[in-house]
């Protein structure tokens, strides 16, 4: 079932927490889209680019079938996926996106007597990350029973179905209404862009590389700050050192006022009152703090 078409297509999940923001980044790498009847497909109506909704899970065995060239899944689908098919590879992981962070954690009931992973041994771990988990037993030398289920993992100790659970934690809700007691991260994981393992037609590999920088260049635009002022030429070198700037700040002259110059700088710490306040003293006007919305290097 690969992708014949010559449209790139990449794999999103239709509903839940990486829905929106999976989106969101693709209409920020430029992308325009228009919904199919169904709601299944998002036609790219000004780039050869076509965005398939799918359940999340379905992700990397859709890269690694050749149906999608790109995908925005969480590292810990990928990475399960991954170690389940062992050596005949998996999706390659190009760009973590910076959301939908959460970890892959065992947990208890709070009543329970288990106070440190080793208390582990012997006992029955319910999860649907069974590589994942099996590995993290393995590297922490601890030997229990993993008790694979699909869904509803957090019931599975109410149920009398194991002594433990290995899930995803988000905010921490789904535990505490379940009265479960986080006992230690087994993974962390985040949303990441990943790739088809298979090789592309020379147009296609230009086109998930393009969208890869672009995604890339919308994300490097979060948290960075352009920074605007005027100061006198002759406090350049301390205002200067007052920076937090990634790079060397642009200085320009002003026509017909020789003594005085503009600046610009690229900060990526936040830029507070005190700050602006400490370069006014030292002699910057019109100070100016501006979002950036994209780079391109
Ligand atoms: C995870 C996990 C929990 C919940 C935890 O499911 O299975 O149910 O999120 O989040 P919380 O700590 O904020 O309560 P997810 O939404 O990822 O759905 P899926 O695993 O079924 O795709
Ligand atoms: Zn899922």
């Amino acid at each position: 079932m690969s992708n014949a078409t010559d449209r790139l297509r990449i794999a999103v999940q239709k509903s839940g927490r990486l829905a929106e923001p999976s989106l969101a980044l693709l209409r920020r790498a430029g992308l325009v889209f228009r919904s199919s009847r169904d709601h299944l497909f998002l036609y790219g109506e000004n780039m050869p680019v076509d965005v398939l909704l799918v359940r999340d899970d379905d992700i990397p065995g859709l890269l690694v079938e050749g149906s999608c060239e790109l995908g925005i899944v969480g590292r810990n689908v990928l990475t399960e996926q991954r170690l389940a098919a062992a050596d005949s590879g998996g999706a390659a992981e190009l760009l973590s996106l910076g959301f939908g962070g959460c970890r892959l954690a065992i947990a208890v009931p709070q009543g329970s007597a288990i106070g440190e992973p080793a208390d582990l041994a012997g006992l029955r771990i319910a999860t649907s990350y069974p590589a994942l988990l099996a590995d993290w037993l393995r590297e922490n030398g601890v030997s229990a029973d993993i008790v694979v289920l699909n869904g509803s993992v957090e019931i599975a100790p109410r149920l009398g179905k194991a002594d433990a659970i290995c899930d995803l934690v988000s905010t921490g809700a789904t535990l505490a209404a379940n009265r479960l007691r986080e006992l230690v991260t087994v993974f962390e994981s985040e949303a990441v862009l990943a790739a088809a393992p298979g090789i592309l037609t020379p147009a296609k590999a230009a086109l998930a590389g393009q969208l890869a920088a672009r995604i890339a260049g919308a994300l490097s635009g979060d948290g960075v700050r352009l920074l605007m002022l005027q100061a006198p030429r002759a406090m350049l070198p301390a205002i200067e050192r007052m920076l937090p700037s990634r790079e060397t700040p642009s200085v320009l002259s002003l026509d017909g006022r020789p003594d005085d110059v503009a600046l610009q700088a690229l900060c990526t710490v936040a830029l507070d009152w005190q700050h602006l306040e400490a370069l006014k003293r030292l002699g910057a006007r019109g100070l100016m703090v501006l979002h950036v919305e994209r780079m391109l290097a």
